[in-house]
Protein backbone atom coordinates (compact mmCIF):
# COMPACT_ATOMS: atom_id res chain seq x y z
CA UNK A 1 0.00 0.00 0.00
CA UNK A 2 1.34 3.45 -0.73
CA UNK A 3 0.54 6.76 0.07
CA UNK A 4 -0.84 9.19 -2.55
CA UNK A 5 -1.16 12.96 -1.65
CA UNK A 6 -3.76 14.10 -4.63
CA UNK A 7 -3.72 17.98 -5.21
CA UNK A 8 -6.40 19.49 -7.06
CA UNK A 9 -6.76 22.64 -8.67
CA UNK A 10 -9.81 24.87 -10.13
CA UNK A 11 -11.03 23.46 -13.06
CA UNK A 12 -14.21 21.00 -14.55
CA UNK A 13 -12.44 17.79 -14.79
CA UNK A 14 -12.31 18.08 -11.01
CA UNK A 15 -15.17 15.78 -10.46
CA UNK A 16 -12.42 13.23 -12.25
CA UNK A 17 -10.39 13.15 -9.20
CA UNK A 18 -13.39 12.06 -7.32
CA UNK A 19 -13.06 8.62 -9.45
CA UNK A 20 -9.55 8.63 -8.80
CA UNK A 21 -9.42 8.90 -5.63
CA UNK A 22 -12.51 5.84 -5.75
CA UNK A 23 -9.89 3.86 -8.01
CA UNK A 24 -7.02 4.55 -5.87
CA UNK A 25 -8.34 3.42 -2.11
CA UNK A 26 -10.13 0.15 -4.00
CA UNK A 27 -6.32 -0.59 -5.06
CA UNK A 28 -5.42 -0.34 -1.74
CA UNK A 29 -3.56 2.56 -1.65
CA UNK A 30 -3.68 5.32 1.09
CA UNK A 31 -4.67 9.30 -0.29
CA UNK A 32 -5.26 12.31 1.27
CA UNK A 33 -6.23 15.53 -0.69
CA UNK A 34 -5.27 19.19 -0.50
CA UNK A 35 -7.36 21.40 -3.13
CA UNK A 36 -7.10 25.15 -3.90
CA UNK A 37 -9.76 27.40 -3.29
CA UNK A 38 -11.04 27.76 -6.78
CA UNK A 39 -11.30 24.00 -7.06
CA UNK A 40 -13.92 24.35 -4.44
CA UNK A 41 -16.16 25.87 -6.98
CA UNK A 42 -16.16 22.65 -8.87
CA UNK A 43 -16.19 19.55 -6.31
CA UNK A 44 -16.42 20.22 -2.37
CA UNK A 45 -14.00 19.05 0.51
CA UNK A 46 -16.77 16.78 1.64
CA UNK A 47 -16.87 14.21 -1.06
CA UNK A 48 -12.93 14.27 -1.13
CA UNK A 49 -12.92 13.74 2.70
CA UNK A 50 -15.61 11.00 2.69
CA UNK A 51 -13.93 8.78 -0.31
CA UNK A 52 -10.56 9.04 1.68
CA UNK A 53 -11.73 8.78 5.14
CA UNK A 54 -9.28 11.90 5.90
CA UNK A 55 -9.66 15.44 6.39
CA UNK A 56 -9.08 17.54 3.03
CA UNK A 57 -6.90 20.76 3.27
CA UNK A 58 -7.22 24.04 1.69
CA UNK A 59 -4.90 26.57 3.28
CA UNK A 60 -1.74 26.27 5.13
CA UNK A 61 -2.77 27.93 8.10
CA UNK A 62 -5.85 25.26 8.72
CA UNK A 63 -5.57 22.96 11.85
CA UNK A 64 -5.07 19.77 10.57
CA UNK A 65 -7.06 16.69 12.77
CA UNK A 66 -4.66 13.84 11.37
CA UNK A 67 -1.37 15.88 11.96
CA UNK A 68 -0.40 15.48 8.58
CA UNK A 69 -0.72 10.88 8.50
CA UNK A 70 -2.29 9.23 5.72
CA UNK A 71 -5.22 6.81 6.65
CA UNK A 72 -3.62 4.12 8.49
CA UNK A 73 -0.73 5.69 9.72
CA UNK A 74 -0.22 6.88 13.23
CA UNK A 75 -0.42 10.61 13.76
CA UNK A 76 2.59 12.12 15.13
CA UNK A 77 2.76 13.47 19.37
CA UNK A 78 3.85 16.39 18.05
CA UNK A 79 1.14 19.39 15.68
CA UNK A 80 4.00 19.09 12.72
CA UNK A 81 3.98 21.98 10.20
CA UNK A 82 0.52 20.78 8.18
CA UNK A 83 1.72 20.77 4.20
CA UNK A 84 5.38 19.54 5.23
CA UNK A 85 4.67 16.51 7.17
CA UNK A 86 1.73 15.82 4.75
CA UNK A 87 4.09 15.70 2.01
CA UNK A 88 6.86 14.56 3.40
CA UNK A 89 4.73 11.25 4.83
CA UNK A 90 3.45 11.06 0.85
CA UNK A 91 4.78 8.16 -1.99
CA UNK A 92 4.04 10.17 -4.73
CA UNK A 93 2.29 13.62 -5.20
CA UNK A 94 -0.20 14.23 -8.10
CA UNK A 95 -1.55 16.92 -8.99
CA UNK A 96 -4.65 16.50 -11.14
CA UNK A 97 -6.26 18.33 -12.45
CA UNK A 98 -3.63 20.80 -12.99
CA UNK A 99 -4.75 23.85 -14.55
CA UNK A 100 -3.10 26.68 -16.07
CA UNK A 101 -2.43 28.58 -13.27
CA UNK A 102 -1.24 26.46 -11.19
CA UNK A 103 0.76 25.16 -14.25
CA UNK A 104 2.43 28.74 -14.20
CA UNK A 105 2.96 28.65 -10.36
CA UNK A 106 4.88 25.23 -10.35
CA UNK A 107 6.79 26.33 -12.96
CA UNK A 108 7.75 29.62 -10.90
CA UNK A 109 8.49 27.90 -7.91
CA UNK A 110 5.50 29.95 -6.24
CA UNK A 111 3.49 28.69 -2.50
CA UNK A 112 1.04 30.89 -2.11
CA UNK A 113 -1.22 28.45 -1.40
CA UNK A 114 -0.88 24.56 0.12
CA UNK A 115 -0.99 22.90 -2.88
CA UNK A 116 1.95 25.03 -4.13
CA UNK A 117 3.47 24.61 -0.91
CA UNK A 118 3.46 20.92 -0.88
CA UNK A 119 4.75 20.94 -4.51
CA UNK A 120 7.58 22.85 -3.22
CA UNK A 121 8.45 20.79 -0.77
CA UNK A 122 7.78 17.66 -2.29
CA UNK A 123 10.80 14.73 -2.65
CA UNK A 124 8.71 11.97 -3.66
CA UNK A 125 7.74 11.62 -7.24
CA UNK A 126 5.61 14.88 -8.43
CA UNK A 127 3.02 14.30 -11.01
CA UNK A 128 0.93 17.11 -13.12
CA UNK A 129 -2.15 16.24 -14.79
CA UNK A 130 -2.72 19.21 -16.98
CA UNK A 131 -6.43 20.15 -17.88
CA UNK A 132 -7.94 22.92 -19.66
CA UNK A 133 -9.02 24.20 -22.85
CA UNK A 134 -6.77 23.60 -26.09
CA UNK A 135 -6.22 26.92 -27.03
CA UNK A 136 -4.54 27.65 -23.38
CA UNK A 137 -3.02 24.11 -23.81
CA UNK A 138 -1.39 24.81 -26.80
CA UNK A 139 -0.46 28.85 -25.57
CA UNK A 140 3.76 28.87 -25.47
CA UNK A 141 3.43 30.04 -21.77
CA UNK A 142 1.48 27.31 -21.04
CA UNK A 143 3.88 24.36 -23.22
CA UNK A 144 7.26 26.60 -21.64
CA UNK A 145 5.68 25.94 -18.17
CA UNK A 146 5.14 22.24 -18.96
CA UNK A 147 8.96 22.10 -20.88
CA UNK A 148 10.38 23.49 -17.72
CA UNK A 149 8.99 21.21 -15.38
CA UNK A 150 9.78 18.37 -17.26
CA UNK A 151 13.17 19.92 -16.98
CA UNK A 152 12.91 19.11 -13.47
CA UNK A 153 12.19 15.78 -13.33
CA UNK A 154 8.48 16.38 -12.81
CA UNK A 155 6.24 13.59 -15.12
CA UNK A 156 3.79 15.07 -17.05
CA UNK A 157 0.37 12.91 -17.20
CA UNK A 158 -0.21 14.31 -20.97
CA UNK A 159 -3.65 15.18 -21.49
CA UNK A 160 -6.07 13.55 -24.06
CA UNK A 161 -7.73 14.96 -27.06
CA UNK A 162 -11.34 14.80 -27.78
CA UNK A 163 -14.46 16.43 -26.58
CA UNK A 164 -13.32 19.62 -24.08
CA UNK A 165 -16.33 21.29 -21.53
CA UNK A 166 -17.30 23.93 -23.62
CA UNK A 167 -20.02 23.27 -26.07
CA UNK A 168 -19.21 22.32 -29.05
CA UNK A 169 -15.38 22.82 -28.79
CA UNK A 170 -12.94 19.60 -29.85
CA UNK A 171 -8.76 19.25 -28.83
CA UNK A 172 -6.52 18.75 -26.70
CA UNK A 173 -6.47 19.24 -23.24
CA UNK A 174 -9.09 16.72 -21.66
CA UNK A 175 -7.88 15.66 -18.25
CA UNK A 176 -6.12 11.83 -18.81
CA UNK A 177 -9.03 9.18 -17.42
CA UNK A 178 -8.70 8.41 -13.55
CA UNK A 179 -7.47 5.08 -14.65
CA UNK A 180 -4.45 6.23 -16.43
CA UNK A 181 -3.93 8.63 -14.06
CA UNK A 182 -3.80 5.87 -11.12
CA UNK A 183 -1.43 4.12 -13.51
CA UNK A 184 1.08 7.15 -14.23
CA UNK A 185 0.88 7.37 -10.46
CA UNK A 186 1.82 3.71 -9.56
CA UNK A 187 4.69 3.28 -12.26
CA UNK A 188 6.03 6.35 -10.45
CA UNK A 189 5.96 4.45 -7.23
CA UNK A 190 7.38 1.34 -8.86
CA UNK A 191 10.18 3.18 -9.88
CA UNK A 192 11.76 -0.23 -8.76
CA UNK A 193 15.73 1.25 -9.01
CA UNK A 194 16.55 5.24 -9.89
CA UNK A 195 20.15 3.71 -11.34
CA UNK A 196 19.62 6.73 -13.70
CA UNK A 197 18.59 9.59 -11.43
CA UNK A 198 19.17 13.14 -12.83
CA UNK A 199 20.80 11.40 -16.12
CA UNK A 200 20.07 13.32 -19.03
CA UNK A 201 19.10 10.30 -21.51
CA UNK A 202 18.65 11.26 -25.36
CA UNK A 203 17.13 8.76 -27.63
CA UNK A 204 16.26 9.10 -31.42
CA UNK A 205 13.39 6.95 -32.49
CA UNK A 206 11.60 6.06 -35.69
CA UNK A 207 12.64 5.68 -38.99
CA UNK A 208 13.00 9.33 -41.43
CA UNK A 209 11.48 9.85 -44.19
CA UNK A 210 13.01 11.58 -47.35
CA UNK A 211 10.68 13.25 -49.66
CA UNK A 212 10.51 12.62 -53.14
CA UNK A 213 7.41 15.36 -53.89
CA UNK A 214 4.97 16.95 -51.48
CA UNK A 215 2.87 13.53 -51.52
CA UNK A 216 5.43 10.76 -51.74
CA UNK A 217 9.04 10.03 -49.67
CA UNK A 218 11.55 7.33 -49.45
CA UNK A 219 10.99 5.87 -45.78
CA UNK A 220 11.52 2.61 -43.82
CA UNK A 221 9.65 0.35 -41.63
CA UNK A 222 10.57 1.12 -38.17
CA UNK A 223 7.81 2.62 -35.87
CA UNK A 224 9.42 3.76 -32.98
CA UNK A 225 8.43 1.14 -31.00
CA UNK A 226 11.74 0.22 -29.57
CA UNK A 227 13.01 4.07 -28.89
CA UNK A 228 9.88 4.64 -26.70
CA UNK A 229 10.15 1.85 -24.71
CA UNK A 230 13.96 2.60 -24.15
CA UNK A 231 12.38 6.22 -23.19
CA UNK A 232 9.58 4.41 -21.04
CA UNK A 233 12.16 2.31 -19.14
CA UNK A 234 14.75 5.09 -18.56
CA UNK A 235 12.19 7.64 -16.96
CA UNK A 236 11.29 5.11 -14.84
CA UNK A 237 14.99 4.94 -13.42
CA UNK A 238 14.54 8.71 -13.09
CA UNK A 239 16.06 9.88 -15.94
CA UNK A 240 15.05 12.80 -18.03
CA UNK A 241 14.51 11.82 -21.31
CA UNK A 242 14.29 13.50 -24.37
CA UNK A 243 12.81 11.86 -27.43
CA UNK A 244 13.24 12.82 -31.46
CA UNK A 245 10.60 10.40 -32.98
CA UNK A 246 10.60 10.65 -36.74
CA UNK A 247 7.62 9.56 -37.59
CA UNK A 248 5.95 7.77 -34.71
CA UNK A 249 2.77 7.19 -34.77
CA UNK A 250 2.63 6.25 -31.06
CA UNK A 251 1.73 8.08 -27.84
CA UNK A 252 4.70 10.07 -25.69
CA UNK A 253 5.30 7.82 -22.61
CA UNK A 254 4.31 10.41 -19.31
CA UNK A 255 7.28 12.09 -18.07
CA UNK A 256 9.48 12.00 -21.34
CA UNK A 257 9.64 15.70 -23.65
CA UNK A 258 8.99 14.92 -27.09
CA UNK A 259 10.57 16.56 -30.43
CA UNK A 260 9.02 15.39 -33.75
CA UNK A 261 11.25 15.08 -37.11
CA UNK A 262 10.32 14.49 -40.34
CA UNK A 263 13.76 14.37 -42.45
CA UNK A 264 17.49 13.24 -41.42
CA UNK A 265 18.47 16.50 -41.88
CA UNK A 266 15.61 17.52 -39.42
CA UNK A 267 16.80 14.62 -37.01
CA UNK A 268 20.05 15.75 -37.26
CA UNK A 269 20.11 19.14 -37.01
CA UNK A 270 17.42 17.91 -33.35
CA UNK A 271 20.24 15.65 -32.16
CA UNK A 272 23.08 18.04 -32.70
CA UNK A 273 20.97 20.82 -30.22
CA UNK A 274 20.23 18.25 -27.49
CA UNK A 275 23.31 16.19 -27.69
CA UNK A 276 25.93 18.93 -26.00
CA UNK A 277 23.25 18.92 -22.52
CA UNK A 278 23.09 14.52 -22.85
CA UNK A 279 24.81 12.19 -20.75
CA UNK A 280 23.58 9.31 -22.52
CA UNK A 281 22.58 8.89 -26.33
CA UNK A 282 20.87 5.97 -27.72
CA UNK A 283 20.22 6.16 -31.32
CA UNK A 284 17.58 4.08 -32.06
CA UNK A 285 16.11 5.54 -34.62
CA UNK A 286 16.48 4.18 -38.80
CA UNK A 287 18.68 7.30 -40.49
CA UNK A 288 18.19 7.15 -44.14
CA UNK A 289 21.32 6.53 -45.85
CA UNK A 290 20.52 8.83 -48.81
CA UNK A 291 18.22 11.50 -49.75
CA UNK A 292 16.67 12.83 -53.14
CA UNK A 293 19.10 15.19 -54.67
CA UNK A 294 16.12 16.91 -55.70
CA UNK A 295 12.67 17.59 -54.35
CA UNK A 296 9.58 18.21 -56.80
CA UNK A 297 7.55 21.02 -55.52
CA UNK A 298 4.12 19.65 -56.38
CA UNK A 299 3.31 16.34 -56.99
CA UNK A 300 4.37 14.83 -59.53
CA UNK A 301 2.32 13.70 -62.38
CA UNK A 302 1.92 10.07 -63.51
CA UNK A 303 3.03 11.28 -67.32
CA UNK A 304 6.34 12.32 -65.31
CA UNK A 305 7.05 9.39 -63.41
CA UNK A 306 6.77 7.25 -66.58
CA UNK A 307 10.63 6.87 -66.69
CA UNK A 308 11.26 8.49 -63.55
CA UNK A 309 14.74 8.66 -62.11
CA UNK A 310 15.65 9.70 -58.64
CA UNK A 311 19.40 10.69 -57.97
CA UNK A 312 20.04 9.99 -54.44
CA UNK A 313 22.66 11.82 -52.80
CA UNK A 314 23.80 10.23 -48.92
CA UNK A 315 23.18 12.18 -45.84
CA UNK A 316 25.33 12.64 -43.01
CA UNK A 317 25.75 9.85 -40.51
CA UNK A 318 24.30 11.21 -37.31
CA UNK A 319 25.78 9.68 -35.03
CA UNK A 320 29.05 9.37 -36.61
CA UNK A 321 28.83 13.33 -36.47
CA UNK A 322 27.97 13.35 -32.60
CA UNK A 323 30.75 11.02 -31.57
CA UNK A 324 33.03 13.03 -32.98
CA UNK A 325 32.40 15.73 -30.94
CA UNK A 326 31.48 13.84 -27.91
CA UNK A 327 32.78 15.04 -24.15
CA UNK A 328 34.12 12.97 -21.48
CA UNK A 329 31.51 11.08 -19.63
CA UNK A 330 28.67 11.26 -22.34
CA UNK A 331 27.78 7.52 -23.27
CA UNK A 332 26.66 6.69 -26.85
CA UNK A 333 24.98 4.02 -28.07
CA UNK A 334 24.30 3.00 -31.51
CA UNK A 335 22.03 0.67 -32.86
CA UNK A 336 22.48 -1.91 -35.98
CA UNK A 337 20.25 -3.44 -37.75
CA UNK A 338 21.80 -6.93 -39.15
CA UNK A 339 21.49 -9.40 -41.46
CA UNK A 340 23.17 -13.32 -42.10
CA UNK A 341 26.32 -14.72 -40.60
CA UNK A 342 28.28 -11.99 -40.41
CA UNK A 343 26.21 -9.71 -38.62
CA UNK A 344 27.85 -9.51 -35.45
CA UNK A 345 31.47 -8.77 -37.22
CA UNK A 346 29.60 -6.31 -39.63
CA UNK A 347 28.42 -4.56 -35.72
CA UNK A 348 31.94 -4.67 -34.03
CA UNK A 349 33.25 -2.83 -37.03
CA UNK A 350 30.35 -0.03 -36.47
CA UNK A 351 31.20 0.10 -33.04
CA UNK A 352 34.72 0.81 -33.91
CA UNK A 353 34.03 3.12 -36.53
CA UNK A 354 31.83 5.31 -34.87
CA UNK A 355 33.62 5.38 -31.50
CA UNK A 356 30.49 4.07 -29.66
CA UNK A 357 30.04 2.91 -26.24
CA UNK A 358 28.00 -0.07 -27.13
CA UNK A 359 26.05 -1.13 -30.22
CA UNK A 360 22.85 -3.13 -30.34
CA UNK A 361 21.92 -5.44 -33.00
CA UNK A 362 19.28 -7.22 -33.95
CA UNK A 363 18.89 -9.75 -37.09
CA UNK A 364 16.26 -8.42 -39.45
CA UNK A 365 15.97 -11.15 -41.08
CA UNK A 366 13.64 -12.55 -38.83
CA UNK A 367 10.29 -11.41 -39.30
CA UNK A 368 9.00 -12.19 -35.25
CA UNK A 369 11.30 -9.65 -33.85
CA UNK A 370 12.54 -6.33 -34.84
CA UNK A 371 10.69 -3.78 -37.02
CA UNK A 372 7.04 -2.85 -36.06
CA UNK A 373 7.03 -5.75 -33.96
CA UNK A 374 6.48 -5.67 -30.09
CA UNK A 375 9.43 -8.13 -29.71
CA UNK A 376 13.00 -8.21 -30.01
CA UNK A 377 16.17 -9.98 -29.90
CA UNK A 378 19.40 -8.34 -29.43
CA UNK A 379 23.29 -8.76 -28.78
CA UNK A 380 24.70 -5.73 -26.85
CA UNK A 381 28.35 -5.43 -27.96
CA UNK A 382 30.72 -3.14 -26.11
CA UNK A 383 34.35 -2.89 -25.31
CA UNK A 384 33.65 -4.76 -21.90
CA UNK A 385 31.66 -7.98 -24.33
CA UNK A 386 28.65 -9.41 -25.79
CA UNK A 387 25.50 -10.10 -24.04
CA UNK A 388 22.92 -11.74 -25.87
CA UNK A 389 19.20 -11.00 -25.34
CA UNK A 390 17.16 -13.69 -26.18
CA UNK A 391 13.43 -12.91 -28.04
CA UNK A 392 11.77 -10.64 -25.07
CA UNK A 393 9.35 -7.64 -25.21
CA UNK A 394 10.35 -4.33 -26.27
CA UNK A 395 9.94 -3.39 -22.45
CA UNK A 396 12.08 -6.05 -21.23
CA UNK A 397 14.85 -5.40 -24.13
CA UNK A 398 14.79 -1.98 -23.26
CA UNK A 399 15.92 -3.14 -19.40
CA UNK A 400 18.64 -5.01 -20.46
CA UNK A 401 20.23 -2.19 -23.03
CA UNK A 402 19.48 0.16 -19.71
CA UNK A 403 21.58 -2.13 -17.36
CA UNK A 404 24.15 -2.37 -19.75
CA UNK A 405 24.37 1.89 -20.11
CA UNK A 406 24.41 1.95 -15.89
CA UNK A 407 27.67 -0.81 -16.35
CA UNK A 408 29.05 1.55 -19.19
CA UNK A 409 28.59 4.90 -17.05
CA UNK A 410 31.43 6.45 -15.75
CA UNK A 411 30.12 6.17 -12.30
CA UNK A 412 28.73 2.69 -13.74
N1 LIG B 1 22.93 6.30 -38.20
C1 LIG B 1 22.98 7.66 -38.18
N2 LIG B 1 22.92 8.38 -39.35
C2 LIG B 1 22.84 7.74 -40.55
C3 LIG B 1 22.79 6.32 -40.56
C4 LIG B 1 22.83 5.64 -39.37
O1 LIG B 1 23.05 8.25 -37.11
N3 LIG B 1 22.78 8.45 -41.66
C5 LIG B 1 23.00 5.56 -36.91
C6 LIG B 1 21.77 4.72 -36.62
O2 LIG B 1 20.82 5.43 -35.86
C7 LIG B 1 22.34 3.58 -35.81
C8 LIG B 1 23.77 3.44 -36.31
O3 LIG B 1 24.06 4.65 -37.00
O4 LIG B 1 22.41 3.87 -34.42
C9 LIG B 1 23.99 2.29 -37.24
O5 LIG B 1 23.08 2.38 -38.29
P1 LIG B 1 23.30 1.60 -39.65
O6 LIG B 1 22.34 2.09 -40.67
O7 LIG B 1 23.32 0.14 -39.36
O8 LIG B 1 24.77 2.08 -39.98
P2 LIG B 1 25.44 2.49 -41.28
O9 LIG B 1 26.73 3.09 -40.84
O10 LIG B 1 24.53 3.31 -42.13
O11 LIG B 1 25.72 1.07 -41.94
P3 LIG B 1 25.08 0.32 -43.18
O12 LIG B 1 26.07 0.56 -44.25
O13 LIG B 1 25.02 -1.10 -42.74
O14 LIG B 1 23.73 0.92 -43.46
Amino acid sequence: MSRILLGVSGGIAAYKALELVRLATAAGHAVRVVQTPASRRFVGTASFAALTGAPVLVSEFEHDPARGAFPGQAPPAHEPIGHLQLVANADAYLIAPASANTLAKLAAGLADNLLTSCALAAHCPLLVAPAMNNRMYEHPATQANLATLRERGVIVVEPEAGRLASRGEQGIGRLAEPARLLAACEAALASPRQGLAGVKVLISAGGTREPIDSVRFIGNSSSGRMGLALAQAANRRGARVTVVAANVALPTPDGVRRRDVVTAAELQQACEQEFGDCDVLLMAAAVADFTPAHTSDGKLEKAERERLQIELQPTADVLAGLSARRREGQTLVGFAAEHGDRALERARGKLLDKRLDAIVVNDISRADVGFDVDHNEVTIISAAGERHVPRASKAQVAEAILDAVESLRPSG
